[in-house]
């Protein structure tokens, strides 16, 4: 069944990024698997959203009806990547490490699409996330190897973005991850061969 795929890319190494090729090489595998699906790109690097104002985070907590002009231009960028966000089946986020964690332009993203009201609510008991039934695949790259001491618990990249997901009930997400980029002259070439076999292995488990 054709599947609507949103994919988001965060590094700004172009051509050269390890984290924009295993997004692509995702997608073509999720083109192959579900022929006719539909993909849309936001290039977090050429199109970067802005950084919350308090006038966005007035216009969050506003009722649709009661938004001025002013606080409804503030959130139409929102508006539009949570619309986007929640028409997807399908989501890939391309994201370098960048300082242990994610490019801000990411996180900016984040910020206008983690929605009170759209993709989480608050009742008595907590918080439940509302952007349910989404499958995301994380194509991440990395200078360094975090899987042991020193560095494992400075890992806020992978953990991260699986925390922040869960939070808007996106739960089936798959990772992959090209680490050890930055190790030596096959650090890169290395890194990306093990992430691709890491795709093949997620692709023939993932729905
Ligand atoms: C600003 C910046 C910060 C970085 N921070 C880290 C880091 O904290 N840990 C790490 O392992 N690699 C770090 N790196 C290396 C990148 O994660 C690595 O080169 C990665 O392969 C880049 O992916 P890309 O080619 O998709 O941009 C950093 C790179 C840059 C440019």
């Amino acid at each position: 069944m054709p599947k609507n795929i949103l994919v988001i890319d965060s590094s700004p190494n172009g051509a050269n990024s390890l984290s924009r090729k295993l997004a692509a090489d995702t997608v073509a595998q999720l083109q192959a698997k579900y022929p006719g699906s539909t993909v849309r790109t936001r290039d977090l690097d050429k199109n970067p959203l802005p950084h919350l104002t308090g006038t966005t985070v007035a216009a969050f907590f506003t009722p649709p009806d009661s938004l001025t002009p002013e606080l409804a231009a503030a959130i139409k960028l929102s508006d539009a990547a949570t619309d986007e966000l929640l028409a997807a089946d399908i989501i890939v986020i391309g994201a370098p490490m960048w300082n242990f964690s994610i490019p801000s332009v990411l996180k900016a993203w984040i910020d206008h699409v983690v929605r009170r009201g759209r993709t989480f609510a608050y009742s008595a008991t907590g918080a439940e996330g509302l952007a349910k039934g989404k499958t995301v695949f994380l194509a991440l790259s990395r200078g360094a190897k975090y899987a042991e001491a020193p560095y494992k618990q400075m890992e806020f990249h992978e953990t991260y973005l699986r925390g922040v997901l869960g939070f808007i009930g996106i739960t089936d997400v798959h990772a992959i991850i090209a680490e050890g980029a930055s190790m030596g002259p096959d650090g890169a070439k290395n890194a990306i061969a093990a992430a691709e076999q890491q795709l093949a292995a997620v692709m023939t488990k993932a729905a």
